[in-house]
């Protein structure tokens, strides 16, 4: 699939998404957002396909932001079009069936961080960089950040990044569980892949329906959350690969899911 603002990499199970504005250290204008959203439905439709990482191409930035460039001359009317489509894009793929990992190779601000934490799992290089540098731009995080943010690292630390737009490095990020792990940069895809490759490993149904379970979950009372897992846990349990992953352990060998 050939886009202006992305490159897609695919290989066995394994989809590399890499946002591509190297001029503008990959900031996300709406060709960016809208091919995005192309690549994301593409993903979503390729059976063969059961992990993806989003990376920014080159080694200097993941995304370092919405582009400045494209939002001076919004309206309100058009400002809130630009956010909308942003927010969409961000919901699809966290509502997408796949985990999905981040892998933050560098500057990470504003929609860019917002995109990190739209993503499942998130991987930072030691050179990463993150900030919500909105409202020194007389703006507010409006790509998901205002609710994702404190969902993630707590309220009071959200509110602190959000209304300071101070930068923290990787280690900081890394503290307050922005992210899950920090590597040296040479070694960040490598990760990525790795841990890509374990979770490719597992039932591809289970590992979405999962995914489901925690994302519906967090957003309703624990009560209604278990009825959630339990209805879900129900799904699985009319799997094929339910009853491959048991039939293997019973029988001392590895599984062979089909995601079925
Ligand atoms: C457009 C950008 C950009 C951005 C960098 N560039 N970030 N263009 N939008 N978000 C461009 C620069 O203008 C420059 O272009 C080129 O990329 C290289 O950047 P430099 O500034 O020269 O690099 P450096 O000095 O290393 O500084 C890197 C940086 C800085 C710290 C990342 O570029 C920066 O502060 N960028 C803005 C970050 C930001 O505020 N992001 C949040 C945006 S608001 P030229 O042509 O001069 O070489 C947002 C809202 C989301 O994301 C929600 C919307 C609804």
């Amino acid at each position: 699939m050939e886009f202006n603002t992305l490159i897609l990499e695919k290989e066995e199970y394994l989809a590399t998404l890499y946002i591509n504005r190297p001029k503008a250290l990959n900031a996300l204008n709406s060709e960016a957002l809208f091919e995005l959203e192309t690549a994301v439905r593409d993903i979503r439709s390729d059976s063969n396909i059961k992990v993806m990482i989003i990376t920014g191409a080159g080694d200097k930035a993941f995304v370092a932001g919405a582009d400045i460039t494209f939002m001076v001359p919004l309206t309100s009317d058009e400002g809130r079009f630009f956010s909308d489509l942003g927010e969409r894009v961000m919901r699809q793929i966290e509502l997408l069936e796949k985990p999905v990992i981040a892998a933050i190779n560098g500057f990470a601000l504003g929609g860019g961080c917002e995109l990190a934490m739209a993503c499942d799992i998130r991987l930072a290089s030691e050179t990463a960089v993150f900030a919500l540098p909105e409202v020194g731009l007389g703006i507010i995080p409006g790509f998901g950040g205002t609710q994702r943010l404190p969902r993630l690292i707590g309220e009071g630390r959200a509110k602190e990044l959000t209304f300071t737009a101070n930068k923290i490095n990787a280690q900081e990020a890394f503290r307050i569980g922005l992210v899950n792990n920090v590597y040296p940069p040479d070694q960040l895809m490598d990760e990525a892949k790795n841990l890509a490759k374990k979770i490719a490993a597992n039932a591809p149904l289970a590992v979405g329906y999962a995914k489901h379970a925690i994302n519906k979950g967090l957003q309703v009372d624990i009560d209604t959350a278990m009825s959630i897992e339990s209805d879900i846990f129900g799904l699985c349990c009319a799997t094929i690969d339910k009853i491959e992953g048991m039939s293997a352990f019973v029988e001392k060998r590895k599984p062979k899911f089909e995601g079925k």
